[in-house]
C-alpha cells in the first residue's frame, strides 16, 4: 500500500525545483539562431528539464574515433546558463552509418530471418558483442567529457529499448539464449524437464542444440517460447546495465534511467524486473486518438507505471503535446487536453511532465508529430498551451514528492502476460490486459484509486484484491494472495488463474489448480464461448468470452450461468477466508455486471471513492506529510461538483466546490 510518509525525493530532483518541465531536444536538427530563440521560449514556457543527444551518435562521432562536441557542448553550456538541467543521452538509440557498414552483423534479425537494415533507428541487437563494444565507447566518451557539466542532472540510456523490435533471433542472440539457458537450469535434463520435451520428440542432449523459436511448421515448443520471452526482456536489461556499468564507473553520483513504454499495449519487457535497475521510472506514454476513453488508457499506464516504480514518484519522459504522426489517422489534442493529460499523471504519481519534442522538426520521418513549438512558431494555440501548463506546474511545487493513496490493488504480472496469450491455448480471446481494464475502467469512473501490484510484493493494507487471468504462478504467489483474504481484503480471482506453475506446467487435479482451496471450487472443464456469442447469468447479467464448468466446495454460489450446457452452473462464487473473502469469477461479465460486481466488492471492503462528484470527473488523491492533495479532473463539457474543502493550488484560491467543463483542480485539502 501506498505509505502516507514523504519520502526523499530522487536524486534526480535534488538540482530542480518542484514538477520538472521540459521534452526531448534535439538542437543539431537546427541552425544556431533558432537555437538561441528556444533559450527565450524555454524561459516563456517555464522549461527546467530536457532530454539531449538521444539520437545523436551519428553527428557526435561522424567517423569511427572522429569526434565533434562543438555543437552539444555549446547547447549545454548554454542550458546551464539559463538554470535548466539535462538528462544527458548515451546516444546509442541509432548507430551510425559508418558502423553498420564496417559490422553488419550488429543488425536485428526476424523470426523468418529477415534483416532489418539501417536507415530507421533501432538497428542494432542487444546482445551483439561487437555493438556492445561501440555503445560503451561513446557512453565512455561522453561521460568523461560531461562528468562535471552543471546541466547534466540524470543519464538517459539509450531510449525506449525495446521500441520497434523487441525479439531478436540472429546466430548472435541465438548463442546469447544458450548461455541464458544453462545459467537457468544448469543441465540439460532440467530444461527437457521443464520444457516437457518428451511431446513431439523435441528431446535435447545439449544445450547446443536449441534454436530460438524463429518460424517454424507448426506450434512451438510453449516453455521455449516462454523462455525466450524472459531471455529477450532481459537481454535488452543486460544491455542497459553494460552501459550503466560505464557511467557508475565515471559518475558514481548521478543517477541513470530509460524511458520506458508502460501501457495497456506493452507486452514484451518485464519492467517490474528492468524497475530494480532504474535510479527512477521514467515512462512515455502516447495516446491513441481513436480510442474515446484514452483518458481511461491514460490512467490505467500511469497507475502500472507507479506500480513499477513501487509507488515512488516518477518521470513522464514523454508524451504528445498534440498529434502524433505515427497512427492511421493523426487527429489533434482538443484545447485542454493537453493540460488534462499532463496533470492525470501527476495526479497518478509523476513528479516531472516532459515531452517528445521541444520544437517541431521540419524535416525526417517526425515533421508531423507536434511538439512544444510547432511549426507556426509561438503564435499558436499550442504554444500557449504549453506557456499556461508550465505556469500551472510551477504552483504544484508543493505535490513533489507525495504519493497516490489506493486502497485497490490489481495484481499485475508480466509473465502471466506472456503466457496467458501463448498459441493453443482454450481460447484466443483471453486477452491479458483485457478483464483488468475493465475492472480499471469500473474503478476510474467512480473515483476509486487503484495501484497495480507485482504478485510477489506484499499485499498489507489493501481492502480489495482483484486477481485476474493470472494463468501461471508460484507456490509463493497462491500463499500471498490467500494470506491477504485471511487478514481481512475480499480477493477476486477470475477464470484461467492459477492453470499452470512457473514452468507452464498443468496443476493437476481440476482447474484452477493453484486456488481450489482458496477458492473453494473446482473446475471441470473449460466451455469458452465463440466470438461474438454470450452467455446469461441468473443475476440478469451477461457473460462473454468465457465460461466453464464449476463444482463449489466450499464457496456459495452467487450467480450461475442459465444456458444448456451449463445452466445452474455457478458464474461467480465467494467464500468466507479468515477476515476476508475469496471471490471466483467463471466468466467475462458485461459492461453492467462489472458495474454490479464492483459495487459489490467495493461495498464488502468498505471502500469509497476519493470525494463525491458529479459523473465525469477523475479524482486521485496524493499524501505528503501531513498534506493532502485531491487531483480533481474533469474530462465531460459541464461544469462539474466536486465536494472537497481546501485551497485550490491552481488558482490560488480558495476552491470553489466546482470544477469548470474540461478544467482541473488541485485542491490541498484543510
Ligand atoms: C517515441 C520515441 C521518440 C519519438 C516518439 C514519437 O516515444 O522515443 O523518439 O519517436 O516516439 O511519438
Amino acid at each position: 500500500m501506498s505509505s502516507q510518509e514523504q519520502t526523499a525525493p530522487p536524486a534526480v530532483w535534488r538540482n530542480l525545483d518542484g514538477i520538472a518541465y521540459g521534452g526531448d531536444y534535439n538542437p543539431e536538427q537546427w541552425p544556431a539562431s533558432v537555437r538561441l530563440e528556444d533559450l527565450e521560449l524555454m524561459k516563456e514556457a517555464g522549461v527546467n528539464f530536457l532530454s539531449v543527444g538521444i539520437f545523436s551518435w551519428g553527428l557526435l562521432e561522424p567517423s569511427e574515433g572522429e569526434y565533434d562536441f562543438a555543437w552539444l557542448d555549446e547547447v549545454l553550456d548554454n542550458l546551464a546558463a539559463a538554470g535548466i538541467k539535462v538528462a544527458l543521452a548515451t546516444a546509442t538509440a541509432s548507430p551510425p552509418a559508418w558502423l553498420v557498414r564496417k559490422h553488419p552483423e550488429i543488425l536485428p534479425v526476424t523470426a523468418d530471418g529477415t534483416v532489418l537494415g539501417p536507415g530507421s533507428r533501432r538497428h542494432y541487437t542487444p546482445s551483439s558483442a561487437v555493438f556492445r563494444r561501440y555503445a560503451t565507447g561513446i557512453t565512455s566518451v561522453l561521460a568523461e567529457r560531461y562528468k562535471d557539466h552543471p546541466a547534466l542532472a540524470l543519464w538517459h540510456v539509450d531510449n525506449e529499448l525495446g521500441c520497434h523490435v523487441s525479439e531478436f533471433y540472429g546466430d548472435e542472440d541465438a548463442a546469447a539464449f544458450r548461455a541464458w539457458l544453462e545459467r537457468r537450469y544448469g543441465s540439460i535434463d532440467a530444461l527437457n524437464a521443464a520444457w516437457g520435451t518428451a511431446f513431439w520428440s523435441q528431446h535435447y542432449s545439449s544445450f547446443e542444440e536449441i534454436q530460438p523459436p524463429r518460424a517454424a511448421p507448426s506450434t512451438l515448443n510453449p516453455g521455449q517460447q516462454l523462455d525466450f520471452q524472459r531471455f529477450s526482456s532481459w537481454a535488452l536489461m543486460d544491455y542497459y546495465l553494460a552501459l550503466l556499468a560505464v557511467l557508475r564507473e565515471v559518475t558514481p553520483g548521478v543517477p541513470a534511467t530509460t524511458n520506458l513504454m508502460v501501457s495497456s499495449a506493452t507486452k514484451s519487457m518485464d519492467y517490474f524486473d528492468w524497475s530494480k535497475d532504474l535510479d527512477v521510472i521514467a515512462n512515455d506514454h502516447y495516446l491513441v486518438a481513436a480510442d474515446p476513453e484514452r483518458h481511461i488508457e491514460l490512467a490505467f499506464s500511469a497507475d502500472l507505471t507507479r506500480g513499477v516504480a513501487g509507488g515512488d514518484p516518477w518521470i513522464l519522459m514523454e508524451h504528445s503535446t498534440s498529434a502524433v504522426n505515427w497512427q492511421p489517422r493523426n487527429q489533434p489534442k482538443m484545447p485542454g487536453e493537453m493540460l488534462r493529460n499532463s496533470l492525470a499523471h501527476v495526479a497518478r504519481g509523476a513528479d516531472a511532465v516532459m515531452f517528445f519534442q521541444w520544437r517541431q522538426s521540419f524535416a525526417g520521418s517526425e515533421k508531423f508529430h507536434s511538439a512544444m513549438v510547432p511549426h507556426g512558431g509561438r503564435e499558436t494555440r499550442v504554444f500557449q498551451e504549453v506557456v499556461g501548463l508550465g505556469a500551472a506546474l510551477q504552483k504544484l511545487a508543493p505535490v513533489r514528492g507525495s504519493r497516490v493513496e489506493s486502497r485497490v490493488a490489481i495484481v499485475f504480472d508480466y509473465e502471466a502476460w506472456w503466457a496467458t496469450e501463448l498459441d493453443s491455448h482454450p481460447s484466443q480471446d483471453v486477452k491479458y490486459p483485457e478483464l483488468l481494464r475493465s475492472f480499471h475502467r469500473s474503478l476510474f469512473l467512480r473515483g476509486v484509486s487503484v495501484d497495480f501490484v507485482h504478485p510477489t510484493a506484499s499485499l498489507e493494507g489493501y481492502g480489495l484484491v482483484l486477481v485476474c487471468t493470472l494463468y501461471n504462478v508460484a507456490d509463493a504467489v497462491v500463499a500471498n494472495i490467500a494470506s491477504a483474504a485471511r487478514a481481512g481484503a475480499t480477493v477476486l480471482v477470475s477464470y484461467f488463474s492459477g492453470i499452470v506453475d512457473e514452468q507452464d506446467h498443468v496443476r493437476l487435479g481440476g482447474y484452477p489448480g493453484a486456488f481450489r482451496e482458496l477458492l473453494g471450487v473446482r473446475v471441470e472443464e473449460f466451455h469458452p464461448l465463440l466470438a461474438g456469442s454470450t452467455v446469461k447469468l441468473s443475476d440478469g447479467g451477461v457473460g462473454s468470452v468465457w465460461s466453464e464448468h464449476v463444482h463449489v466446495n466450499g464457496a456459495d454460489a452467487i450467480s450461475t450461468f442459465t444456458e444448456y450446457p451449463l445452466d445452474g452452473i455457478p458464474a461467480l462464487t465467494r467464500r468466507p477466508v479468515g477476515a476476508g473473502s475469496a471471490w471466483y469469477l467463471a466468466t467475462f461479465p458485461d459492461g453492467d455486471g462489472i458495474e454490479a460486481l464492483v459495487d459489490r466488492l467495493l461495498t464488502e471492503a468498505g471502500i469509497s471513492a476519493v470525494a463525491e462528484a458529479d459523473h465525469g470527473v477523475e479524482l486521485t488523491r496524493r499524501r505528503a506529510e501531513g498534506r493532502s492533495f485531491v487531483f480533481a479532473i474533469n474530462h465531460s463539457r459541464a461544469d462539474a461538483t466536486v465536494r472537497v474543502a481546501g485551497a485550490d493550488l491552481l488558482t490560488g484560491e480558495r476552491y470553489t466546490g466546482k470544477v469548470p467543463a474540461g478544467g482541473v483542480a488541485v485542491i490541498e485539502e484543510d
